[in-house]
């Protein structure tokens, strides 16, 4: 890669929240930027926010856990941008229920997006990655992979992302690939709101409860994921692999 050559960046679920974040500050730091996520249309914001500061992005439909989708959304970002080197699997969904109540299409739904999403992502893209000779992962984990009530589905696909993560980190490094993982703990965005509105809170109520429970006393913004996750997609991180970070406001136990 010249100097001058701008590196591409692939986001997943970019039309909102963290994955809106992160594709604004990696548009920031330079990259181009493909916004992935499950209607074209609603990567329109994420697009023209970073195209109104002089960054360069495209929208690209596709729903992570279809292999011919992903195959697709991978050629047309490379036909496009150029070779995509820095990918971050940040798509998901929540379908949360107590185990005797999780139905078995809650269960594989959420093992689709996470697992099989990343999965699918990761192997389309890292042959761009080898052929570069660099290359940039970041899975997005959760404090939930620790365990939490009412997630069996979920803390078991973020757990699941950990082990993905530490893999890749072994098996690409050699390629100049590195493969971490960012953990986040309480962030506001719709998925949290979300939440809120399945236990019946209000979501201000919801976050001041939870930032309580939190030691800097205050509940995650996106951009406190986005901040994690451009430290490990840099150019100067190519020696911190397989690491999992959780971004939670202090320890969790
Ligand atoms: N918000 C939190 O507190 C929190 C905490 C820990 C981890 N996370 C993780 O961070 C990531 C982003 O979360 P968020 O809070 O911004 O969620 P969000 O619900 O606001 O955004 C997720 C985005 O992913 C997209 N998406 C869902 N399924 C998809 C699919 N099959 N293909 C493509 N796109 C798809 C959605 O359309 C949405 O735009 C998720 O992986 C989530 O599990 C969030």
């Amino acid at each position: 890669m010249s100097t001058t050559e701008q590196r591409v960046a692939v986001v997943t679920g970019g039309a909102r929240g963290i994955g809106a974040a992160t594709a604004v500050r990696l548009a920031a730091e330079g990259r181009a930027v493909a916004v992935i996520d499950l209607d074209e249309a609603a990567c329109k914001d994420t697009v023209e926010k970073i195209t109104a500061a002089g960054g360069k992005a495209i929208a690209v439909g596709c729903d992570v856990s279809d292999e011919a989708q992903v195959e697709a959304a991978v050629a047309r970002i490379a036909d496009e941008l150029g070779a995509p080197t820095i990918l971050v699997n940040n798509a998901g969904v929540l379908r949360d229920n107590l185990l005797f109540k999780m139905s078995v299409a809650d269960w594989d739904t959420v093992m689709n997006v996470h697992l099989r999403g990343a999965f699918l992502m990761s192997k389309a893209c890292q042959k761009h990655m080898v052929d570069a000779g660099f290359g940039r992962i970041v899975n997005l984990s959760s404090s939930s992979a620790l365990g939490n009530r009412g997630q069996v589905n979920y803390s078991a696909a973020k757990a699941g992302l950990q082990g993905f993560t530490k893999t890749l980190a072994k098996e690409l490094g050699k390629f100049g690939v590195t493969a971490n993982s960012v953990a986040p703990g309480f962030i506001a965005t719709e998925m949290t709101k979300a939440t809120a509105e399945r236990v019946g809170m209000g979501f201000e109520d919801f976050k001041a409860a939870a930032a309580t429970q939190i030691p800097v006393a205050r509940v995650g913004e996106p951009d406190d994921i986005a901040n994690a996750i451009a430290f490990f997609t840099g150019e100067a991180a190519g020696f911190v692999s397989g690491q999992v970070l959780y971004v939670a406001g202090g320890p969790l136990d």
